[in-house]
């Protein structure tokens, strides 16, 4: 059996300008996907992220930098309306998975990940279980120092699940509205879709700091250029465009950039 990882972006699947502003079109295109996938006996995990259900709140309760004195009510308030609010995104995209079929099995981070970063603490057994897509998000975790709390991003959660669960053939990077990675700001109308990403590989990109309290593309580059190197193919593709989805995961032609696995002599991460 092989196994294949597939992160939401919290760009995709929420109108990141608008407070929990839910786009149920990429869980809609991808949902008969995975209900074909599953039936064919693939193992599906799924990481989403949170968007405008938490980048927001998140950022206005200083809550990336963990605990602060001069704001402890502010901030405790803000960590539980967080949590909140990632359930009822996650409700809203397993809703739409179960009523196309898919048995899922949800497992928020708060409940079983402790700290923040590639390092995170966490027993990941729980998405071993057979017969079901299980499902987890970026998160509010408890951190085991004076920080208290802080965000765990969905591209940490690929990270460590895609290169633990060691059937994982496949983790894919679902984009918003572009085709993978290019070399420079997609709007730049010189921009080109980067097919193939190696080390010697440039690109640049730029984070909305002001909105986004997580790591945006460059963090999504560093995750996949170290689960690439470990044994998983990585592939970023276009969130919205389900034809060419599904040929990515039956193995057809498709468009969007792919993190081959490093050549064993490069290799320096594998654990
Ligand atoms: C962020 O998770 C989690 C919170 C802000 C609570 P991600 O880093 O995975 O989210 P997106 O994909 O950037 O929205």
């Amino acid at each position: 059996m092989s196994g294949v990882i597939i992160k939401l972006g919290g760009a995709l699947i929420t109108d990141k300008d608008e407070l929990r502003t839910f786009r149920p079109e990429a869980v809609e295109t991808l949902a008969p996907i995975l209900g074909d996938l599953t039936s064919s006996g693939t193992r599906v995990t799924i990481v989403h992220g949170a968007g405008s259900f938490g980048h927001i709140e998140a950022k206005e309760a200083g809550l990336a930098g963990g605990h602060d004195p001069e704001r402890s009510h502010e901030q405790a308030r803000a960590v539980d309306s967080v949590r909140e609010s990632m359930s009822t995104l996650n409700g809203m995209v397993v809703g739409i998975l179960e009523s196309n079929g898919i048995d899922c099995e949800v497992h928020p981070p708060r409940e079983w990940a402790e700290g923040t970063g590639p390092g995170f603490t966490g027993d990941i057994e729980r998405f071993k279980e057979p017969g079901k897509v299980h499902l987890t998000f970026g998160d509010v975790v408890d951190v085991n120092d004076s920080t208290r709390f802080g965000i765990l991003s969905g591209d940490h959660l690929m990270e460590r699940l895609a290169i633990e669960m060691e059937d994982t053939t496949l983790a894919v990077f679902l984009l918003n509205g572009i085709d993978g990675l290019y070399d420079r700001d997609p709007k730049d109308p010189n921009a080109t879709l980067i097919e193939s990403f190696t080390t010697d590989t440039s690109y640049t990109t730029s984070l909305d700091s002001d909105k986004d309290v997580t790591g945006g593309m460059a963090l999504k580059v560093e995750v996949s250029t170290r689960i690439s190197s470990n044994g998983p193919r990585v592939a970023f593709v276009n969130g919205l465009d389900g034809g060419n989805l599904r040929q990515l995961l039956t193995g057809g032609d498709y468009k969007g950039t792919v993190f081959e696995r490093a050549k064993s002599h490069e290799r320096g991460m594998d654990r």
